[in-house]
């Protein structure tokens, strides 16, 4: 019977994805669950490299093209070097961010297309496509809110609130396009609140799978 499953956390930043599935991660080892927790753009070392390229807030020349398949060539690396070798050993694979990510960012709020960010996307990762997604609901203003204080901003933090709420706009149209597989919470409400309903939405997904 299949074990291994495929869960990746969505949302736009500031919605609280590492504090939510660290939180999940967490609990489902506590229950004696096989879990790895991996992010992206990132994860192994070549997509870390390239993450560093990303997010460089000196890169301010990036293509958005460039900036396209270098998020798919970074997941490419990801995918096939970390999470089918976990799927493969029956692992649950726990993912902040993947594919939606870069429909919703470059596809719409970059305007490349959300076909053409698919299509490309579709040749990096064939079709392993997430079990489940949670996505963590939050409007761009509360989210850019809740990053100002942090040290560091990334080149992609740094856009204007309209990038953030096309942003925002973009994960309305993936959820539109993959309603089956996702799982959408209000991320306004208490971090606790969050956390227990997206371990929810994890657990009915894993127990029926075992
Ligand atoms: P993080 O802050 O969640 O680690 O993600 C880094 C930034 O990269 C974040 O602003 C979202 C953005 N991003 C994309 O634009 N496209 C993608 O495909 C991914 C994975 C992230």
């Amino acid at each position: 019977m299949k074990k291994a499953c495929f869960i990746t956390f969505e949302g736009p930043d500031g919605s609280g994805k590492t504090t939510v599935s660290t939180y999940v991660v967490k609990a489902l080892i506590d229950l004696g669950y096989d879990v790895i927790h991996t992010r992206e753009p990132g994860g192994v070392d070549i997509a870390e490299q390239i993450r560093h390229v990303i997010l460089d807030p000196k890169n301010t020349k990036m293509d958005v093209k460039t900036e396209v398949l270098l998020y798919a060539a970074s997941r490419r690396q990801h995918l096939v070097e970390k999470i089918l070798p976990a799927l493969a050993l029956n692992k649950i694979v726990i993912c902040d961010r993947f594919v939606d990510s870069s429909l919703a960012y470059q596809g719409v709020a970059r305007g490349v297309g959300f076909d053409e960010v698919y299509t490309v996307n579709r040749f990096a990762i064939d079709d392993h496509l997430p079990d489940l997604t949670v996505y963590l609901d939050l409007s761009a203003q509360t989210g850019l809110d809740r990053i100002a204080q942090r040290q560091y901003l990334d080149r992609l933090d740094q856009e204007k609130i309209s990038f953030h709420e096309k942003v925002v706009e973009g994960y309305q149209e993936v959820l539109r396009h993959f309603k089956q597989r996702i799982v959408v919470i209000d991320a306004n409400q208490e971090i606790q609140t969050v956390q227990k309903e997206a371990l929810q939405a994890v657990l009915k997904k894993v127990k029926a799978y075992v």
